[in-house]
């Protein structure tokens, strides 16, 4: 069922984002303005050293101020908008933040989640396709013999960020069946970097700030750790995949979960490595790496990396950013931006 992207298809179509001001929403707005669609996002932050408003999309949105757990809120978004497609990505997904106060985490990502559904099983009677982004970390831990995570592996995370997904990665899977039939595809995607990413809490933005703004940059744990990244414009290209699908074959799709990274992980070191030549910043890794050998981290996946497969097969979807001219692209962007967003 290989899908080519049709880009008319998104003209004058109303998409709601929740998470509107974050890292993926903002690239996901940009791109389906773009392509011509009418674009409704939820918003909490105020921040607006953001993506979405550096580049002015916030002009070009509606934008409706709140939280997701708010049910008056949402309700009033699908009375009054005539949404046809959601993307629901608003999440607290600090995993430092979700250890020292999971209650905030549980609040947003699973309160949010099923109050988010509940605004549109009861008032979107037109949404014809919802995406919904759980995350890799879903799964919890398997050993590297297991590795890349496959669809049907069983999910059983144990930190609270982990579990704040998978239990939102389940109340969407029950919407979407028999008593409830709304259109839904759960995403799982690995880690994403690329412009716009503004939570300098996690690895890539961080090494990044702290190479521009000449900081010391110090590695959370001894750096051993695999992970899997994907580019921002591989997984916004795949969002527009899946939830066009959804919308023109619902029976095929909904209900459906999505892996999505490169098949292959990295070590972490390895990501500072290549970040810091990028930056022509070489010299400063023995310091770096000296300090953090023997550092261990608490309430973190060892090692994790995706399976495409199902979506190369469902949409011949594949990652097309090799990690070196993906990073170089966020240098790039970090250059000029880090001022704006900082
Ligand atoms: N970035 C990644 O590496 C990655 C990987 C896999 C899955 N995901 C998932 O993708 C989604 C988007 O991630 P992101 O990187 O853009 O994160 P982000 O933090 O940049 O964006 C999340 C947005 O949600 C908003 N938000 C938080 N709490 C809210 C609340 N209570 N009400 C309304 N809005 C609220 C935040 O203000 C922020 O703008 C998340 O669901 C995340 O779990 C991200």
């Amino acid at each position: 069922m290989k899908k080519k992207l049709n880009k008319n298809f998104w003209k004058n179509k109303k998409v709601f984002i929740t998470g509107i001001n974050g890292f993926v929403g903002s690239n996901l707005a940009k791109e389906l303005l773009k392509n011509g669609a009418e674009v409704v996002g939820l918003i909490r932050n105020k921040n607006r050293k953001t993506l979405l408003f550096a580049e002015n999309l916030n002009k070009k949105i509606t934008l409706i101020d709140g939280d997701v757990e708010n049910k008056k809120i949402l309700k009033r978004v699908f009375i009054e908008e005539n949404i046809d497609i959601c993307f629901h990505l608003a999440a607290q997904v600090e995993v430092g933040l979700a250890q020292k106060y999971p209650y905030l985490t549980w609040e947003t990502n699973i309160k949010g989640t099923y109050t988010f559904f509940e605004a549109i099983r009861e008032n979107g009677k037109k949404v014809k396709s919802i995406i919904v982004a759980s995350s890799d970390k879903a799964y919890g831990e398997y050993p590297i013999k297991k590795m890349p995570y496959k669809e049907n592996y069983e999910l059983k995370p144990i930190y609270p960020y982990d579990v704040s997904k998978a239990c939102a990665d389940l109340i969407a899977k029950s919407y979407s069946q028999e008593l409830f039939k709304l259109p839904i595809a759960i995403t799982r995607f690995s880690n994403i970097y690329g412009p716009g990413q503004a939570n300098f809490s996690a690895l890539i933005p961080d090494c990044f700030q702290s190479l521009i703004k000449k900081t010391k940059f110090i590695l959370r744990g001894n750096g051993e750790h695999k992970r899997d990244f994907l580019y921002i414009k591989d997984v916004i290209n795949l969002y527009l995949q899946i939830s066009q699908s959804l919308y023109l074959e619902p029976n095929k799709i909904s209900g459906e979960v999505f892996n999505a990274g490169s098949n292959r992980g990295h070590k972490v070191k390895d990501i500072v490595k290549m970040i810091f030549e990028i930056g022509n910043k070489k010299k400063n890794l023995r310091s770096i790496f000296k300090n953090s050998k023997f550092k261990k981290t608490k309430g973190e996946i060892k090692s994790q990396y995706m399976d495409y497969k199902k979506v190369n097969k469902f949409f011949g979807w594949r990652p097309t950013f090799k990690m070196d001219r993906g990073l170089r692209e966020t240098y790039d962007w970090y250059k000029k931006y880090i001022s704006k967003i900082t």
